[in-house]
């Protein structure tokens, strides 16, 4: 069904296609409450969230997006109940596992965004595997932010750029914007154009706080496993009619 979906709707309607975002990126949130509304275990959820998100990122490539960034697990997600984080590490798992020739030959390149070192060795592997395996396409950049905290990435950026000060490396007058930019780890990703949050909330959660200082930010009830191309063909819509001012233009 999905699938269909994806492919009755081959443009964005009701879209300019020279004016689309360059960089989408998303707040997947809803899928507990999915669950509990259809009286199933949160789990369900994240299932029915992970065909979602496979639905946009196939959508958003076809439409010429050039990257999508998609918050799978926060710093913070680690305080869930243990059954809800062992069951999300294996769902990355088994996802890697499963979608990784599709990625390849649909021609998306793969990166993570955030500190892998505490995820299980197993997942590590495949996500150094999936990163290595999709680092030649060119279709679509697709970031997905696990164990991502905007605060532990900004504090990463100044301990990293302290040591170089430290070993002389740097000086400290050569610390600018530009500079720090290229230590986080969307340095390969220009800022994103579009915040999507599904779930209805009006905050960010510790999601990419630097590089979202200009980002147009549209919410919709919607919980994430009902999102689908549609909703972004509007949420696309909705930023398309915004007037981008970056606190220069007067109106
Ligand atoms: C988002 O859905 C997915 C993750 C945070 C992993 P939630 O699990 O937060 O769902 P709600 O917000 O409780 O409905
Ligand atoms: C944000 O959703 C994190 C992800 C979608 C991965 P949360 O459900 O964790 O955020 P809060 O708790 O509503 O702020
Ligand atoms: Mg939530």
């Amino acid at each position: 069904m999905t699938t269909q979906l994806v492919s009755t709707i081959s443009k964005p309607t009701n879209c300019d296609r020279q004016k689309l975002p360059q960089h989408i990126a998303i707040i997947m949130d809803g899928n507990g409450r999915w669950a509990r509304k259809k009286g199933l275990p949160r789990i369900e959820g994240h299932r029915q969230g992970a065909n979602t998100l496979k639905e946009i990122l196939r959508t958003c490539k076809n439409w010429g997006i050039d990257t999508l960034t998609a918050y799978a697990f926060s710093t913070e997600n680690w305080g869930r109940p243990s059954t809800e984080v062992g069951f999300l590490m294996n769902l990355f798992e088994r996802l890697l596992r499963k979608e990784l020739q599709e990625l390849k030959e649909e021609g998306v390149r793969i990166r993570f965004l955030g500190d892998i070192s505490p995820l299980p060795s197993s997942l590590q592997q495949k996500i150094s595997y999936s990163m290595a395996e999709t680092r030649q396409n060119q279709a679509i950049n697709f970031n997905v932010a696990i164990n991502y905290g905007s605060r532990k990435e900004i504090v990463k950026v100044c301990r990293d750029i302290a040591k170089k000060v430290a070993l002389g490396e740097l000086y400290p007058d050569e610390i600018n914007e530009n500079l720090f930019s290229q230590y986080l780890y969307t340095s390969n990703s220009p800022d994103p154009d579009l915040l999507i949050r599904t779930g209805g909330e009006m905050r960010l959660s510790n999601f990419l706080l630097w590089q979202m200082a200009y980002t147009e930010i549209y919410v919709i009830d919607t919980l994430w496993p009902d999102f689908d191309a549609q909703q972004l063909a509007k949420a696309i819509a909705s930023y398309q009619k915004r007037d981008r001012r970056f606190g220069k233009k007067v109106s």
